[in-house]
C-alpha cells in the first residue's frame, strides 16, 4: 500500500529528523584548490561529530579532508591515520598565517614554502610550531572532533 503525504507532512518529519539527530551530516561537497575534498557541516556545542561512512574519501589510512565548520567559520583538516586514529588539524600556517594544502603526504604552505607532515608536524620551515590540533574521539564509525 502506497501513502501519499502532503508537502506540509513531508517537511514536518524531515525537520523533526534533523532536531532529533547529534551527528553532523555534510552539507555540500565538492573539489577544492587546497587539494582537499571539502565539505560544509556545523558544529554544535563546541564539536563537531560525524559518521565517517558518509566520507568516501577518509576510508583510506593516510587520506584527508577539510571541512568547512560554517556556523563558526572555522576550517579543519581532518586525516585518517591509522583504522581508529584520526587527526583533526588547523590548515593555518603557524609562520605567517597562509592556508597550507595537501601534497602528497605532506601540507604544505604556498606562501613561503613551510611543510608539516599529516600529523601537523614541522618538516620544514620557516614555520616553528606544528599546526593547532583538535582533540578527537573516534568510537562506533563516529569522529568527534572537540573545537
Ligand atoms: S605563512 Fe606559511 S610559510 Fe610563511
Amino acid at each position: 500500500m502506497n501513502t501519499i503525504i502532503n508537502r506540509r507532512e513531508f517537511l514536518g518529519a524531515i525537520s523533526s529528523l534533523v532536531v532529533g539527530s547529534i551527528i553532523t551530516v555534510p552539507l555540500l561537497s565538492g573539489c577544492a584548490t587546497t587539494g582537499f575534498v571539502s565539505y560544509a557541516t556545523k558544529a554544535n556545542n563546541g564539536t563537531v561529530i560525524l559518521d565517517v561512512s558518509h566520507f568516501p574519501e577518509l576510508k583510506e589510512i593516510g587520506n584527508a579532508i577539510q571541512i568547512n565548520v560554517e556556523n563558526i567559520s572555522e576550517e579543519i583538516i581532518l586525516v585518517r591515520k591509522s583504522e581508529n586514529d584520526f587527526t583533526a588539524l588547523s590548515p593555518i600556517c603557524t609562520h605567517l598565517g597562509c592556508s597550507v594544502k595537501k601534497e602528497n603526504t605532506f601540507l604544505r604552505c604556498p606562501c613561503h614554502g613551510s611543510t608539516y607532515s599529516l600529523a601537523g608536524n614541522v618538516v620544514r620551515g620557516p614555520a616553528e610550531k606544528p599546526l593547532t590540533s583538535y582533540h578527537t574521539d573516534f568510537s562506533n564509525g563516529t569522529i568527534t572532533i572537540y573545537l
